[in-house]
C-alpha cells in the first residue's frame, strides 16, 4: 500500500524538503555541486568517496537559505533501469525520515528517465502495514509526493503507462503478501473483480463446472481443503476483435501449500502462503495491460486451490484423470502445482486457441538450487518466444535464465500404472516439472513456462521492493506484450 503522489514540474517546488540529484561522474562537478548551493556538499561527498558511479549514493542534511533540507546524490549509468534503481534508493533512504516531498532533478533527465526514477521510488514505497496496530510514529512512511523536475513536456503523458504498471505490481504484491486465512480461492477472485472497471471481462469457474469439464487433476489437489477451488479468467481485448488468437497467461494459484498428505516440514511452511505468486503475477499483469489500454488481446487464467491434508485429501498413489484425458499417478501430493496447471493449460488452449501461452508458477524448490534468487527459470518449446521473454525481462529487471528440456527428461515421468507420474527422480526437478506441463501443450502452440519460486518473495529488501512480495513477473509480462503484440 502506498499513496504516493507523482507530479512533474519545470522548476523545483518550494515545499520540497528533499532534493535528489541524479548525476554521473561528469555531471557531478558541473551540475550538482553548483546547483545545490550547499557549501560543504562538495567536501563531504568527497570524504564519503561519492564520485557519481552507478549505484553510489550520498545523503547530506544542509541549511539552505534558512531552511533545512535533505540532499541526496545518486550516481547512474545511462540506462532506464539505473534511473529506476536510483529513484528507489532515494526513497528508501528517507521513507520514514519525516521527509514529505521529494524533488528529483538531474542534467540528463528526459521523459523516460524521469518516469523511470519516479516509478522506482513509487515501487519502493509500497509495504503492507495493515496488520500492525501498534506501529511507532517514527516507523511509518512519511513521503507524500514526488516531483520530477525538468523531465520535459512528454513526461506527464508517458507516466500513465508507468502508473498502470505500478498498479499491477501492487495488486500482485497485495495478493502474495496477504495470509492464507485472508486470501483463498474465493477471496482471490473477489480481489480481482475491480479489473472489470478497466474493461476486463471476468469469468469464474466453480467446482461444479470444473467437475463437468473433467478437471480431475486440479480438483484432486483441492479435495482436501474446505476452501472450494476456482478458475479465474480475465480477458482484455484492446484490438476490437482484430487479434483473433490471444496471448494466454496462466498462473499457479495455490493459496496455501501444506504439501497435502506428503506434508511439508513445519520450519518455513508459512512461506507457502505465497505459492500463488504465479496467479498473482498474472492478475497484476492483466491490471497493468488493461490499465494502459494495451492494443493487444490477452487472456489471464488463474488456477486457484488450497493444498491441505485431510480425511478427504488425495493420497500418494492415487490416479487422477486430467481434462485432457491423460491419467496421472500422484506419487507426491506436494507436487501439486503441475496438477493445477495441467488442467488450466488444457482448458485455456481449448477455450481460447491462443498462439502463445506463458505460464508462471512457484513450481519447484529445485529452481532455487539452480538459480537462487537471481533469475526465474525459463522453459520453452519455441526459441523465438524464449528470446522475446528473455529480452523483455532484461529490459525491466525481471531476469530469466533458459533451462534445458528434452525427451530423456520426459521419460523420467513415465508411470507403470498411468500415462505419467507427477514427480521424476531426485535430479533435475525443475525440468521434469516442465516436461510434465509440456505434455499438456498442443503442437501448434508456442509455450513457455516460468518457474518463479525464487523470485516471488524476497527475504530481504531488493532494489525495488521492501522485504516481502516483489511483484516479479508483472513488468516482464507487460513489457513482453508491449514489445511484441502492439504496434
Ligand atoms: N510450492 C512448492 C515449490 C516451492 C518450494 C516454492 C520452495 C518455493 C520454495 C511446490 O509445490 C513443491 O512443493 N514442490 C516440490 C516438488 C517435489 C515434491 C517433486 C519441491 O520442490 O520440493
Ligand atoms: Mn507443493
Ligand atoms: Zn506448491
Amino acid at each position: 500500500m502506498t499513496d504516493l503522489k507523482i507530479t512533474f514540474a519545470d522548476s523545483r517546488p518550494d515545499d520540497a524538503d528533499t532534493i535528489v540529484f541524479i548525476v554521473n561522474k561528469e555531471s557531478l562537478d558541473s551540475y550538482a555541486f553548483p546547483i545545490a548551493e550547499a557549501d560543504n556538499l562538495r567536501d563531504t561527498a568527497k570524504m564519503a568517496r561519492f564520485k557519481g558511479d552507478a549505484g553510489q549514493s550520498f545523503l547530506l542534511i544542509v541549511r539552505e537559505g534558512g531552511k533545512m533540507r535533505r540532499i541526496i546524490l545518486l550516481g547512474v549509468g545511462d540506462g532506464g533501469l539505473d534511473h529506476q534503481r536510483a529513484g528507489a534508493k532515494a526513497l528508501a533512504k528517507v521513507q520514514t525520515s519525516g521527509a514529505t516531498h521529494i524533488a528529483i532533478e538531474g542534467p540528463d533527465l528526459n521523459a523516460v528517465k524521469g518516469c523511470e526514477a519516479a516509478y522506482g521510488a513509487l515501487l519502493r514505497n509500497w509495504r503492507i502495514d495493515k496488520y500492525h496496530t501498534k506501529m511507532a510514529e517514527t516507523s511509518k512512511p512519511t513521503v507524500k509526493e514526488i516531483t520530477v523536475v525538468g523531465a520535459g513536456p512528454d513526461a506527464q503523458a508517458q507516466w500513465a503507462s508507468y502508473a498502470a504498471r505500478a498498479d499491477g505490481v501492487f495488486l500482485t504484491r497485495e495478493l502474495v503478501s496477504e495470509p492464507a486465512n485472508i486470501i483463498y480461492p474465493e477471496t482471490f477472485v473477489e480481489r480481482c473483480q475491480h479489473l472489470k472497471d478497466l474493461g476486463v471481462e471476468i469469468t469464474v469457474l466453480d467446482e461444479k463446472q470444473m467437475e463437468k469439464l473433467g478437471m480431475g487433476a486440479l480438483l484432486g489437489v483441492a479435495q482436501g481443503s474446505v476452501r472450494p477451488a476456482r478458475m479465474l479468467v480475465m480477458r482484455w481485448d484492446g484490438t476490437n476483435g482484430a487479434q483473433k488468437r490471444p496471448v494466454a497467461l496462466v498462473g499457479k494459484g495455490v493459496t496455501f501449500d501444506t504439501g497435502g498428505i506428503s506434508i511439508k516440514p513445519a520450519a518455513g511452511m508459512e512461506d507457502m502462503k505465497w505459492d500463488m505468486g504465479g496467479a498473482g503475477a498474472v492478475a497484476g499483469a492483466m491490471k497493468a495491460i488493461a490499465g494502459r489500454k494495451a492494443k493487444a488481446h490477452v487472456v489471464g487464467v488463474c488456477g486457484l486451490v488450497e493444498n491441505m491434508p485431510d480425511a478427504n485429501a488425495q493420497r500418494p498413489g492415487d490416479v487422477v484423470t486430467s481434462m485432457s484425458g491423460q491419467t496421472i499417478e500422484v506419487i507426491n501430493t506436494d507436487a501439486e502445482g503441475r496438477l493445477v496447471l495441467c488442467d488450466a493449460l488444457h482448458w485455456t488452449q481449448k477455450e481460447y486457441n491462443p498462439e502463445y501461452i506463458v505460464d508462471l508458477a512457484t513450481l519447484t524448490g529445485a529452481i532455487l538450487v539452480a538459480l537462487a534468487h537471481e533469475y526465474a527459470g525459463l522453459f520453452a518449446n519455441d526459441d523465438g518466444l524464449a528470446d522475446k521473454l528473455t529480452k523483455a525481462g532484461e529490459a525491466v529487471g525481471d531476469e530469466l535464465w533458459r533451462m534445458p528440456m528434452g525427451s530423456a527428461y520426459d521419460k523420467m515421468i513415465d508411470s507403470p500404472i498411468a500415462d505419467m507420474k507427477n514427480v521424476g527422480s531426485r535430479w533435475g526437478g525443475s525440468t521434469t516439472a516442465a516436461q510434465f506441463l509440456k505434455r499438456f501443450i498442443q503442437k501448434d502452440v508456442k509455450w513457455a513456462h516460468l518457474d518463479i519460486a525464487g523470485m516471488a518473495w524476497g527475504d530481504k529488501a531488493g532494489p525495488l521492493w521492501a522485504k516481502g512480495a516483489t511483484g516479479y513477473g508483472v513488468a516482464l509480462l507487460d513489457r513482453f506484450i508491449a514489445d511484441n503484440f502492439e504496434d
